[in-house]
């Protein structure tokens, strides 16, 4: 199938590593022009070189996505570049693990409002002009299971994601006349450095080791396995791709079966 990406622009945020690196690598394999960022510039740049090798024309931005200073740059840097953008994925790092009664105080909140919802605000808004302009676009926003399933200890993700998830059903409405599609894309267990931590913090919480956390999580997904980034990546590129031209408002799970719930 060809999913129409060649010579498209597509922005995406926290790409130098996991889940953000293989939704930019899946784009540049499709023939997409990219604009990545994330704050490490030289892991942010080998990630840029990697897409490149796909014949692909890459502008890397270092970038913190809690600055909205930053992300007015990412976005002008890149109209200024590429001359307007086609597709934005929305992505940042996750909150540090915890229960309530873990964050006594408002910063906590306040930090992870600004990581997890406020950026993706920020990213909608500074690319909705470009996208006005140029008559269409396609907006997809990470979240992840814990939308639709909580996770223990992740209170600060937890309500955050579900913020954002709220964001992109309303968006999906809201933007549907400039025929700019907004989709959600719930990542479960992906294996990346992120998920290590996960099971590391969860392994110190239980006093066992990171393998059995790993297997008991494992026993709770039909799949059996953790997912590979680039099949998570696989699932963004196509609700991007203009095959997905009669899909928003969706939010589709890619987690080997793990929410069990219907709707
Ligand atoms: N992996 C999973 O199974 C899973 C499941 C559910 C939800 N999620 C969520 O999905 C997101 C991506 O997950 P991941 O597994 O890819 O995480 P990861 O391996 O920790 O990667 C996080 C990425 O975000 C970037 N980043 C972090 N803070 C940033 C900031 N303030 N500004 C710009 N970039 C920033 C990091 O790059 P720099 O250090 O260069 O900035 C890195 O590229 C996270 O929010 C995670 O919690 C993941």
């Amino acid at each position: 199938m060809d999913l129409g990406l060649r010579g498209k622009v597509a922005m995406v945020a926290a790409a130098s590593q996991g889940l953000g690196k293989a939704v930019a690598l899946g784009f540049a394999r499709e023939g997409a022009n990219l604009a990545i960022c994330s704050r490490n510039r030289a892991a942010l740049e080998a990630v840029a070189e990697e897409a490149r090798a796909h014949g692909v024309d890459v502008l890397a931005i270092p970038a913190d996505v809690t600055r909205a200073e930053d992300i007015t740059a990412f976005v002008e840097r890149t109209v200024a570049h590429f001359g307007g953008v086609d597709i934005l994925v929305t992505n940042a790092g996750g909150p540090p693990a915890g229960t309530f009664q873990d964050f006594p105080d408002d910063a906590p909140w306040q930090a992870a409002f600004e990581l997890t919802l406020l950026s993706a605000v920020r990213l909608i808004r500074g690319v909705l002009p470009s996208m006005r302009a140029r008559g269409g676009g396609s907006i997809v926003v990470m979240t992840s299971s814990s939308i639709k399933v909580p996770i223990p200890n992740l209170i600060l993700s937890n309500v955050f994601r579900a913020g954002v998830a709220a964001l992109a059903k309303t968006l999906a409405e809201e933007f549907a006349p400039y025929n700019i599609r907004v989709n959600n894309v719930l990542p479960g267990r992906i294996a990346t450095e992120r998920l290590l931590y996960l099971d590391r913090v969860t392994a110190e919480r239980l006093g066992v080791d990171p393998e059995t956390v790993r297997q008991r999580v494992i026993a709770t997904i039909p799949l059996g396995r953790y997912g590979d980034p680039e099949e998570f990546a696989n699932a963004v590129v196509f609700l991007a791709s203009e095959r997905a031209s009669y899909i928003t408002g969706a939010s589709l799970q890619v987690d080997g079966g793990y929410i069990k719930c219907i709707y």
